[in-house]
This record gives structure tokens, C-alpha cells and sequence, in this order.
């Protein structure tokens, strides 16, 4: 990227207008690495001063009031989605140079939550429209219309149906970023017309295997598209990784690309205010009190030299517990204490919880979702395990870097772009038990060799997780996109 004064030589004019289109943000609402993307990215492109950088995610009843109290309320319009004709609020927000929007239509978004509810499909909808109704109520036609997983889809897939013919939407571009291809936002073909306002030649682009599928649609709309590691982008072309989408990834893999997310600055232990003591990689003495006081806090014996192997995530088959499950009581026999912390499928949670009932000495299961309490761990623990069967980014193994606790993780996806054996953990490739098990018993080896560790986690603590890397990459594809 230029420097800064060159960037800022631009005149606001000549900006790139770049409009992110997702369910979810930071610091507004986040239930999981989607929103982090968005609040983080947005707010990296802005302060390039080459960017005009807007976001739109709808005004779910959970944002959180510190925040909703100081929205500004810019008018409203009707949006129409087959016979509907539904209110549309429009709030906006700045932060950081960068203009949040906010959908407003208390019908579908005042609820607890973002998903899970059985409109889903049409309150997307709905939310897709009132992204194309508001661009001339705001006059703001972006260059660049970047959708974010299924939820947006239908952005890019009404803008190319239905919008391009109109002059001042003929030159936007839609990029669409797949950030997990197992929530694909299928529905019965029943609902195309009634529902999703989609007729005639154009029920092809959504249809997949007897169904609507919004993501295959948005794939085939898009100018182009992309996933959130580059490791991820080879897998979702096979079978294994595709849940059924491998030969659309297949033909259209001329407009793929893979992007690895960063992290946010925030995650940082030198000025992090969640943990017990503040330390960085050129001195880590502090990490010590971290161990120590999550160990008191845990009520696990305070053991400075004995490794503390965490896990923060959410408790579900696809994280690779099926691995954990099978050998962790083989790993409890070593001199070693475990943390998990994450909720999940109840099978899981029943399973760990036992698990701390009859190793109280060495295993502490956080059936919670504790932001505060996810901080503590990382800092204060020595291995962080990571065996995820697919992951198409991951950000707590890079997270855990920056805090200097060293990850294990399965070789796929952001896992196998992020994590360099000897240079920053330590990796896997099978999905099998034995195998992670393996490298663990190696980590915790290398763990009692101080010389080896202290190398190990200034590499790690080092590595470049930056947002700055990745917008780089971002904005390479959109100057490619605006190219013809
Ligand atoms: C999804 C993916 C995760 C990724 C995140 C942000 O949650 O499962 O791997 O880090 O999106 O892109």
C-alpha cells in the first residue's frame, strides 16, 4: 500500500466506494469470526484513505443499546419483495471512517439473536432488496458490492436479475465471500416466486439439486468470489469440503479467490485489560502470572511447569472433538492440564463436563461463551489445540500466537495458511486421533526445553496476523474487478 500522505493526496471524490453487505458486525452485534471480519476489514480499507467504505447489516433488537442510542435516523421507504410491501428503516452510524447502515423492519428483526428462526429466508430476503431500495434514497451506488455469505446472497443474485438493466446500477460489481460453504441458505423451490421474487429464466441460477440455493446463485451472479483462506479455496473444489458444492466451485473456480482473514489489534497482551497481567514478545516473565492466576481462577493445582493445553471454541463435530473425545483420557495420563471453554452440541458439553467431574486436578471444562474468560485462557495457557476437520479461516489459532501460547492444529483451511510447523506451532495432516495425539505428546516435549519454547513463542507472538496483510489482497481483487 502507499504511505499515507500519498493515500491521503486523494480526493474524496475519487474514492473507490466499497458497500459490505453481511448479517453481522463488530462492535455492534457478532455471534461468531463473520462480524469480526467485517468491522475489522471495513475499518482496515478505510483508513487507506483510497476507500469510501460503507457497511449495511440489519437492526437486529440486540445491538447493543450504548451503540443504538446514537444512531442517526435517515428516513424510511417501502421495499417490495413479491406481494409484500414491507416498512424499511434506514439508521446510520460512523465509526472509524467508516458509514454503518442499519435495516430497520421490527417485524423480522425484533428478536433475540440473529438466525435459527423459520423466515429466516425471507427476512435475507427482505434485508438483500432493502440494500438495492436504499441506494438512491442515499444516493450511494458503491463500485464494489462486497456480499458476505449466504444471508447476502440475494444482493448479488437481484442485482444482476434484476437491477443492472437500470443505468446507475449498471457498474456495480458484486463480489461474494464465502466464509463457511456448509451454510449454503437452501429452501424448497415452492418459495422461489412467493417468497424470493425470483421468475421465469432466472429460477436456473438459484436451482440446485431440486432446490433453491442461494449461495450457488450468488456464485454464479457474482463477478467474483472468494473464500477466507487460500487453503480453503483448493478444498472446497473436492467433495470432501464442499457439502455438495464442488462442481459449482468447479466451474467457476476461473473467478475464485482465497484471502487469509487477520486479527484485530485489540488482541494484544500489552495493553489487553481482560487478562491478569499485561506482557509482549520481547518479555513474556508476565505470561507466568497469567498461568498462575487462571489456574487459582479454574481451581487447578498452581503448577508453574506443567503445560496447560486449551481449547476455545464452539463445541461441534466439524472443530475435530470427535478426535479430542477419542483420546483425551490417553492425554490426562500425561503431566498435563487441559481447558476447554466454548458451548455446543449438548453431547459434547455432557462429555467434557464429566470429563472435569473425575480429573478435577488436571481438566476444567467452561461450558460458557465468555469473551473475558476466552482472554484469560489465552493468555495464560502453553498449547492451544486446534484439530478442526475443516476450517475456512480460524482466528483463535492466530489469536493464541499473538498471546504466545502455541497452537496444535489439523493442516486445512486458514489452519494450514496461518500455522508453519517449527516456525509458529505445530501441525497434522490425517484426521486421526492418534496422529494429533502424537504431535501434542511432541509439543509438550519441546515445552520443557525453555531455550526451544521461548524461540517458539516470539516466533508466534511475531508472526503477521495484521489486517493491513489481508487488505492488501482485498484491494488487489478490487482493482482487478474494476479493471474491464
Ligand atoms: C466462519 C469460519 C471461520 C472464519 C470466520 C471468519 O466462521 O468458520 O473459519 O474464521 O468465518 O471468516
Amino acid at each position: 500500500m502507499a504511505s499515507k500522505q500519498a493515500a491521503s493526496a486523494i480526493k474524496p471524490a475519487d474514492r473507490k466506494k466499497i458497500l459490505f453487505v453481511a448479517s453481522e458486525s463488530t462492535p455492534f452485534i457478532a455471534t461468531g469470526g463473520l462480524a469480526e471480519v467485517i468491522g475489522s476489514l471495513s475499518k482496515t480499507l478505510a483508513a487507506t484513505d483510497r476507500y469510501d467504505v460503507r457497511v449495511v447489516i440489519p437492526l437486529y433488537s440486540d445491538i447493543k443499546a450504548e451503540y443504538r442510542e446514537h444512531f442517526n435516523y435517515l428516513g424510511n421507504l417501502y421495499v417490495h419483495l413479491a406481494w409484500r410491501n414491507q416498512y424499511c428503516g434506514v439508521f446510520e452510524y460512523v465509526q472509524e471512517g467508516v458509514t454503518f447502515y442499519f435495516i430497520d423492519n421490527e417485524f423480522y428483526f425484533k428478536r433475540p439473536g440473529c438466525y435459527g428462526y423459520f423466515d429466516d429466508g425471507e427476512r435475507f430476503a427482505f434485508f438483500c432488496k432493502s440494500v438495492l431500495e436504499i441506494m438512491p434514497f442515499l444516493n450511494f451506488y458503491p463500485d464494489v458490492m462486497h456480499c458476505h455469505d449466504w444471508q447476502a446472497a440475494l444482493a448479488a443474485i437481484y442485482l444482476k436479475t434484476n437491477y443492472c438493466f437500470k443505468p446507475e446500477y449498471q457498474y456495480i460489481r458484486a463480489l461474494f465471500t464465502i466464509h463457511n460453504i456448509e451454510y449454503q441458505g437452501r429452501y424448497s423451490l415452492d418459495l422461489l416466486n412467493d417468497l424470493f421474487d425470483i421468475f421465469g429464466g432466472y429460477r436456473n441460477i438459484v436451482e440446485y439439486n431440486n432446490c433453491i440455493n442461494l449461495m450457488k446463485g450468488a456464485i454464479e451472479c457474482c463477478e467474483r468470489f472468494s473464500t477466507v483462506s487460500p487453503r480453503y479455496a483448493e478444498e472446497i473444489k473436492n467433495e470432501y469440503y464442499a457439502h455438495g458444492l464442488d462442481s459449482i466451485i468447479r466451474n467457476n473456480e476461473f473467478k475464485l479467490t482465497g484471502i487469509l482473514n487477520g486479527i484485530d489489534e485489540s488482541y494484544n497482551p500489552k495493553t489487553d485489560t481482560h487478562i491478569f497481567a499485561n506482557f509482549s514478545a520481547d518479555d513474556f516473565s508476565n505470561k507466568a502470572i497469567c498461568k498462575r492466576e487462571l489456574q487459582k481462577m479454574l481451581n487447578l493445582p498452581e503448577k508453574p511447569r506443567t503445560p496447560i493445553i486449551s481449547m476455545v471454541s464452539r463445541l461441534v463435530s466439524h472443530k475435530g472433538l470427535d478426535l479430542v473425545t477419542a483420546v483425551i483420557e490417553e492425554l490426562l495420563q500425561d503431566d498435563v492440564q487441559i481447558v476447554v471453554l466454548g458451548t455446543g452440541d449438548s453431547h459434547f458439553e455432557g462429555f467434557f463436563r464429566d470429563l472435569a467431574n473425575r480429573y478435577p486436578d488436571k481438566f476444567s471444562a467452561n461450558i460458557v461463551f465468555s469473551g473475558d474468560l476466552s482472554r484469560k485462557i489465552y493468555s495464560g495457557s502453553d498449547i492451544f489445540l486446534m484439530p478442526s476437520k475443516s476450517e475456512p479461516c480460524g482466528l483463535s489459532q492466530m489469536i493464541a500466537c499473538r498471546y504466545g501460547t502455541i497452537p496444535v492444529v489439523r493442516e486445512t483451511g486458514g489452519l494450514y495458511d496461518s500455522i508453519k510447523p517449527c516456525q509458529n506451532g505445530y501441525t497434522f495432516a490425517n484426521y486421526n486421533a492418534h496422529d494429533m495425539l502424537y504431535v501434542i505428546r511432541e509439543a509438550c516435549a519441546d515445552y520443557q526445553n525453555k531455550g526451544t519454547w521461548e524461540k517458539l513463542m516470539y516466533r508466534a507472538a511475531t508472526t503477521d496476523f495484521s489486517w493491513m496483510r489481508s487488505a492488501k489482497d482485498y484491494e488487489n481483487l478490487y482493482l482487478n474487478m474494476l479493471k474491464n
